[in-house]
């Protein structure tokens, strides 16, 4: 009998400790988001008179500025418009409308793969939260734009242009960061595409262990695979963190999408795979078979996010879980930079490109982003 009310005792202090730690965690990732919103407007306030340019990172005490073109363009406003959502903020959505109309010109962009991240995180955010169809026809316009870059022998949406003229056989290259441009396709209409572009990454981009190449080559004339390879990772063989989550995220995306359970199997095998990889603080390393250590807060961001959303649809508590420690860890001091700094970023320490040394250990606008939706999917929780 004893030992029954010991038992029982034990299980509501560990209830209540767990209710606790969440009701911390969510009053942490309030005040985050006030410093976020903070800093964004001060960002916005900065960028104004820059005409035609958009923030995109934070080096040698300056704002490191892009074109509409740059594939992170549109997730400042984007971020905006998550904050606007959250705080009811008019000056947040004033700013937000304003840059999200210097990407205008992206809607004939035919050039990247990269327009679902450019168009769907800025217009696809202001059109959901106003109903303004100037913003839908936007939308609309950029995906006739993206969908010109499908092959269908290839069964993908072409990611990069290098080497296309001179090399029709060697150099038809898709990422696994391409799944992520799905979205707006799917919301417009474009299932076909949407769906073979998926399987077909599905069925070629990944391991044995179920973690992701980060480009597959192929042919594009016949379609047959040329080499599995890295970009942005340590080698070819490697796990690039940011690919990971950007898969992670693009399943998780495509089963809601979708309701396709091929996706959610795909997401969960991918999941599986990252768990075990995550070090203590659950932010991952830029690559998880490096041996240069160097943490990218932007996959730790996109993963929390996705791990979120796993959670909804599979209801497994090791998602929820991680996805905490992952948020306990980027609203901490590690992480969060404080009002007025980090050239008004909200993370510090992501990593763009590592083998190429640019942006490493930085803020990074994406960073902010997939942070600022995984620490709203939490509070909706
Ligand atoms: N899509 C490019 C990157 O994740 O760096």
């Amino acid at each position: 009998m004893r030992k029954l009310l010991l038992v029982a005792l034990l299980a509501i202090s560990s209830i209540l400790c767990g209710c606790s730690e969440r009701q911390q965690l969510k009053s942490s990732l309030r005040d985050a988001l006030k410093v976020a919103a903070a800093q964004q407007k001060a960002k916005a306030e900065y960028m104004i008179p820059i005409e035609g340019k958009l923030p995109k990172s934070f080096k040698n005490g300056e704002i490191v500025t892009a074109k509409p073109q740059d594939w992170t363009s549109g997730f400042f406003p984007g971020v905006m418009w998550l904050l606007y959502e959250h705080s009811g903020d008019e000056q947040l959505k004033e700013y937000a409308d304003l840059f999200t109309r210097r990407l205008e010109e992206l809607k004939d962009y035919t050039g990247t793969h990269d327009l679902g991240f450019m168009v769907f995180c800025s217009y696809g955010n202001a059109y959901r939260l106003t109903g303004d169809p100037y913003y839908k026809s936007i939308i609309e316009q950029a995906s006739k734009s993206l969908i010109t870059r499908f092959n269908p022998t290839v069964g993908c949406i072409r990611s990069w242009n290098t080497g296309r003229k001179e090399n029709p056989e060697l150099d038809y290259m898709v990422i696994i960061d391409n799944m992520m441009n799905l979205e707006m396709l799917e919301w417009c209409g474009y299932h076909d595409i949407a769906r073979t572009h998926a399987d077909t990454t599905t069925k070629n981009h990944f391991r044995e262990d179920n973690s992701t190449y980060h480009v597959v080559v192929y042919n594009e004339l016949t379609g047959e695979i040329v080499k599995k390879r890295t970009a942005q990772g340590f080698s070819d063989d490697s796990a690039w963190a940011r690919g990971q989550a950007w898969g992670l995220y693009g399943y998780t995306m495509m089963y809601r999408m979708t309701g396709e359970q091929r996706y959610l199997e795909q997401a969960v095998k991918i999941a599986e795979y990252i768990l075990p990889h995550l070090p203590e603080d659950a932010i991952p390393n830029w690559d998880f078979d490096a041996d240069v250590q160097m943490k990218d807060s932007s996959a730790g961001a996109i993963m929390a996010s996705a791990f979120i959303e796993l959670y909804g649809f599979t209801q497994n508590k090791e998602y929820l879980t991680m996805a905490e420690r992952q948020l306990r860890s980027l609203a901490s001091d590690a992480y969060l930079a404080p009002l007025g700094e980090n050239g008004y970023f909200i993370l510090k320490h992501g990593v763009g490109h590592l083998p190429a040394n640019t942006e490493v250990d930085v803020p990074l606008s994406y960073g902010d982003y997939y942070f600022v939706e995984a620490a709203m999917r939490y509070l909706a929780l």
